[in-house]
């Protein structure tokens, strides 16, 4: 494949979305990557928030954080780039202690992951001896450490549902937490926020999306006034008010796989500003609609330009420290044997 390759292709699939002037040079800058990347014997992996031009010209598999920890059990390459944020490349390296992960941009966070320490889980299960800790993927290794189990946006009722425990501590997003409640019919509790509720089957922690939080039923309903015919998907980091006012709650695959799947003209995104541009190009003939003002800026960081560099220089390396590595291991491996 040549320069004028790679840009023919990335022509095709975002001639509507990106401009010409701007697909010739990250077309280049693909193209380069591309020849390193087999050079190297690298895979890369791509959350579904990247840019379009990104997205579409060097990731080996794309998608949402459930089947990137899938593709990253099972390859066999030597290095695994990760096109997303530092928790999902420690996934990687948790599941692949012997190989190099690397991350484009060293401080690609995120505030859920953020939002929580190891002290404060070993705090909660002293508090709740024996009850069954869930953590949602979107944590560092040594949160993971502490569960019992992790879970994605993708099958969080599901994990919540296979644990034989009329109990269930379900850390840090609240609003997953809540959107989860909802999808099971058991009654949450945050101990933190000082509740006292005698009768409840969950207990959750206040993490935040400080993306998916912003996201209002008065957006939805002024979207709705000017579109009447608007379907509205909403990622379940968002409200429960804003999951309840919405058509469609799913992880971000999710979301693109119903919008394939539907014939509605128009669409209202609530999630990554990003994911809607890749949902465009793919889609031509249905209208996206999303919110850019509200952006991720952790995900925002991950560009060709650094995903080049972090082949050249082999930056920026996550590491595991081993004793943690192990026992986060187990808890990311028994969701992905759930599915
Ligand atoms: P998904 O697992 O749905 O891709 O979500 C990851 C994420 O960070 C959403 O903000
Ligand atoms: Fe974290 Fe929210 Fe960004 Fe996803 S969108 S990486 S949950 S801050």
């Amino acid at each position: 494949m040549t320069v004028q390759d790679t840009y023919n292709t990335l022509k095709e699939r975002l001639r509507d979305v990106v401009p010409d002037a701007e697909l010739r040079i990250k077309a280049e800058l693909a193209y380069e990557i591309n020849r390193l990347k087999t050079e190297r014997n690298a895979v890369i992996l791509g959350h579904n928030y990247m840019e379009p031009a990104l997205y579409y010209s060097i990731p080996d598999f794309v998608g949402d954080s459930l089947e990137l920890s899938r593709k990253a059990a099972q390859t066999d390459k030597d290095i695994i780039i990760f096109c997303g944020v530092r928790f999902m490349a420690e996934t990687a390296k948790i599941l692949n202690p012997g190989k190099t992960v690397l991350l484009p941009a060293e401080k690609a966070g995120c505030s859920l992951a953020a939002s929580i320490t190891a002290e404060d889980v070993r705090i909660l299960k002293s508090r709740f001896p024996g009850v069954p800790v869930v953590t949602y993927v979107n944590t560092y290794a040594d949160v993971k450490a502490e569960s019992d189990i992790c879970c994605t946006s993708g099958n969080a009722a599901s994990v919540v549902r296979s644990l034989e425990s009329d109990l269930v501590i379900f850390l840090p997003d609240e609003y997953l937490a809540r959107n989860v409640a909802a999808e099971t019919g058991k009654r949450i509790v945050f101990p933190a926020k000082g509740d006292t509720e005698e009768d409840f089957q969950m207990i959750g922690w206040e993490g935040r999306c400080e993306v998916h939080e912003r996201f209002t039923v008065e957006d939805i309903v002024n979207v709705r006034k000017q579109f009447p015919d608007v379907v509205v998907l909403a990622h379940p980091e968002c409200s429960p008010e804003v999951v309840e006012a919405s058509d469609f709650s799913g992880s971000t695959t999710a979301m693109e796989r119903f919008v394939r799947e539907s014939k509605a003209p128009r669409y209202l995104l609530l999630t990554e500003c990003s994911m809607g541009d890749n949902v465009a190009a793919a889609n031509p003939e249905k209208e996206m609609l999303r919110l850019c003002n509200i952006r991720c800026p952790h995900m925002n960081q991950i560009t060709l330009e650094d995903t080049l560099e972090a082949l050249r220089k082999t930056q920026y390396v996550i590491e595991v420290e081993e004793s943690v590595r192990i026992r986060a291991a187990r808890a990311v491996e028994r969701m992905i044997a759930i599915g």
